[in-house]
């Protein structure tokens, strides 16, 4: 099944920090590949700004070197595709906290057009961005910012950030990117749990167990130490990526699949967080193995105390969920890159077979990545004659077998950049969200930086530190095994 594509309008497109490596890596690949599929009408425009001085001509060979490195394996797009996709490149030398290009900028935008500006720079340039624009005649109501995690490190510089934008534009011309979200999957869950009758009635602590959440991969902080080891895996992970999962599995039905009544319902969740508990934690730290440095020497500083990996139990005092454990984790150089959402549901309240049956739980698995999809676990009887033994087995629906070879999921910039086109925020963070994240998250990290709690080193290719199986094991439950 080929996904549909729906054409946008024409619209100008300003890429701030144009020559970095987002840019390279993820926002210029991902807008050629929606120019490929035939979304862009003529006449869009898409527009990089840096400092760095360049002319159109070297910024369309920049791309297209970009486009080369990056685009993976994409087959979708015919030859020659790159050099219709340079025509409509081109690129403005820009000085973010001074006057320098703006004026030039300026004279690119098309009246009466969507423009959007897509701030790909650190967050001490959103304020002066967002000023600029507003000062440069460039922020009027078409106009909408895109900007990137992170969003502030703690609830002050959240709020501080938030402000500096909402002095310019409303509400509703900001786009806060989380990638997570627009991962086809993620968007699934919602599909999974409002589209079918099957599994709401039962998504409650009646009939759930617990949920798990892992985030794991295999890839180091190499390359990124100086802002990971500012960060760790809470902020770099858990207060985005993994609460946003979290709201989607544990929300409320929203009356209307609209973004502020979808994001209402995200914002109770974070809401109706317990406090975490310091004994409800466990954070690592990866070690060498034989070939890479571990994660000390990577961000060369021998007494951070920043975690590489982070395991949590969670509670929800709300009536959906109260009693029912949330456990996530998520880390640096484990077993597999792999990402899932298990629901584990509670045993049949009775069972009417023999002792020797053994115990059986519905699981139902939600696949991220890689090989995206779903699982559910039933018990059925096992084949062959000799009494009633029990075995359980996955109902698979993997969706590129499902779908067919075909199925095209969009890599999750090209659905959020055509949405931020589009002018739908549903898959974007409002900001009361995101400071109510930090909320939640901000005692935490002060709890252990107070304590001056050290990570717990563990093995580059395991599933984290022991402890971390500890945090279940003493509920009496167990973490599903890392594997690709
Ligand atoms: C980013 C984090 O937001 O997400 C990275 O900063 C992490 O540390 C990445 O590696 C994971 O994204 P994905 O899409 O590869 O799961």
């Amino acid at each position: 099944m080929v996904s549909r594509i729906i054409p946008v309008e024409p619209f100008d497109l300003v890429v701030f920090g144009g020559t970095g490596d987002l840019a390279r890596r993820k926002i210029l690949p991902a807008l050629f590949r929606r120019f490929c599929a035939g979304q862009m009408e003529n006449g869009t425009r898409i527009i990089g700004a840096a400092r760095t001085a360049m002319d159109d001509v070297e910024y369309r060979a920049f791309v297209a070197e970009a486009l080369i490195e990056f685009n993976g394996d994409h087959t979708g797009c015919e030859p020659g595709t790159i050099k219709r996709f340079q025509e409509i490149l081109s690129y403005v030398t820009l000085d973010a906290k001074g006057d320098g290009g703006w004026s030039e900028l300026a004279a690119k935008m098309h009246p009466g057009r969507v423009r959007a500006f897509y701030f790909s720079v650190g967050p001490s340039l959103f304020g002066d961005l967002a000023l600029r624009l507003h000062q440069y005649g460039m922020a009027d109501h078409d106009t909408r910012i895109v900007v990137e995690k992170p969003f502030g490190r703690d609830l002050d510089t959240a709020r501080a950030l938030n402000r500096s934008l909402a002095d310019h534009f409303n509400e509703n011309q900001i786009y806060r990117i989380d990638h997570y979200l627009g991962k086809e999957t993620v968007q699934n869950l919602m599909a999974i749990r409002f589209g079918n009758m099957l599994f709401e009635p039962l998504w409650n602590s009646q009939y759930v167990d617990h949920i798990q959440i892992t985030v794991a991969e295999t890839v180091g902080v190499g390359g990124r130490g100086e802002y990971y080891d500012r960060s760790g895996a809470m902020r770099d992970m858990v207060q985005n990526h993994l609460m946003q999962l979290l709201c989607l599995i544990a929300m409320e039905p929203p009356a209307v699949f609209d973004p502020d009544a979808v994001r209402d319902e995200k914002l109770k969740v974070i809401r109706a967080l317990n406090p975490l508990k310091p004994d409800h934690v466990v954070r690592g730290q990866y070690l060498a193995d034989e070939e890479k440095p571990g994660y000390l020497e990577h961000v060369e500083n021998p007494d951070s105390l920043t975690e590489s990996f982070i395991a949590m139990k969670l509670g929800i005092s709300n009536w959906r969920w109260a009693g029912t454990p949330f456990y996530l984790r998520s880390g640096k150089r484990l077993r597999a890159r792999t990402s899932e959402i298990a629901v584990v549901f509670k045993e049949a309240p009775h069972n009417i077979f023999t002792e020797d049956s053994g115990r059986h739980r519905n699981i139902l698995t939600i696949r991220l990545q890689p090989n995206e999809g779903i699982d559910l676990d039933v018990t059925i009887k096992e084949p062959g004659p000799g009494g009633m033994r029990l075995v359980d087995v996955p109902l698979d629906m993997t969706f590129s077998e499902a779908l067919g070879p075909d199925a095209d999921a969009p890599d999750a910039y090209e659905r959020l950049i055509m949405d931020v086109v589009r002018g739908n925020q549903t898959l974007f963070m409002r900001g009361d969200e995101v400071e109510a994240a930090w909320a939640w998250t901000d005692p935490v990290i002060a709890g252990w930086e107070e304590r001056g709690d050290r990570p717990i080193p563990y093995d580059t290719g395991s599933s984290g530190p022991e402890e971390a199986l500890a945090l279940m094991h003493r509920d009496g439950r167990k973490w599903r095994d890392i594997r690709a």
